[in-house]
């Protein structure tokens, strides 16, 4: 399973990346707001951060104008993938940015039936949002098992994209339904890291060879 971090603030992926495990990041327009800079500039600093796959969505919202601006965004950088929503533009536009070769990922994906007309305009990579149909109180984890199981019916090359994790429960139960990539705030991914057990076994390796080595060096 990939890893994406759902965040366009440096110093979180700066923090992620000196770890070694992350794979892209996924960035919004609220995401990309949140930090004050122009789009273009934001994401310029985040591929110079993170090499991997880089979400950076447009803002139109007719077909011709999302087209364009996703011509210009996947200018900036070549591991630029331009995020369109899932309307009826969204999947206009994603149709033909991928037939000129462009990498398209697309996203506010909510049912299964959205992600299949994804697919069938060739998107690269498909968002469906498990935190805000969890929030709505459906089992958002439902749909990654549905995309990945139709996907794998017809052979579509789409990646499923779990995002809006909220927990590392989130993050487990996308890799265990088959989801290629999970994006996870900066948070969750550094929950994943946590257990006591851990800790105490720790401690308990560095007190038992303190107690003969560091007492052996201390006499001698
Ligand atoms: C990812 O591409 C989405 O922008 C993101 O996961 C949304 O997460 P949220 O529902 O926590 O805002």
């Amino acid at each position: 399973m990939k890893f994406f971090l759902d965040t366009a603030n440096l110093d979180e992926l700066k923090k992620g990346a000196s770890w070694g495990i992350v794979d892209g990041v996924t960035t919004n327009p609220s995401l990309i707001a949140k930090e004050g800079r122009p789009l273009e500039e934001q994401v310029r600093m985040i591929c110079d951060i993170v090499d991997g796959d880089i979400s950076a969505e447009v803002v139109s919202t007719e077909a011709k104008s999302m087209i364009e601006e996703g011509r210009k965004l996947s200018k900036i950088h070549k591991n630029i993938v331009v995020k369109c929503p899932l309307t009826r533009d969204g999947i206009m536009a994603t149709s033909a940015l991928s037939k000129d070769g462009i990498r398209v990922n697309v996203t506010l994906c909510f049912s299964p039936g959205q992600a299949l007309l994804a697919a069938k305009a060739g998107a690269y990579i498909i968002s469906p949002f498990v935190g805000r149909l969890d929030d709505i109180g459906f089992t958002g984890m439902d749909l990654i098992r549905s995309i990945t199981q139709i996907y794998k019916n017809y052979g579509y090359k789409t990646q499923v994209l779990a995002a809006s994790l909220r927990s590392p429960t989130h993050v487990i139960d996308s890799a265990l339904a088959g989801a290629h990539i999970g994006t996870m705030p900066f948070k969750v991914l550094d929950m994943l890291f946590n257990h006591p057990l851990t800790d105490k076994g720790l401690d308990q390796f560095l007190k038992d060879w303190g107690k003969v080595f560091h007492e052996a060096g201390a006499a001698r």
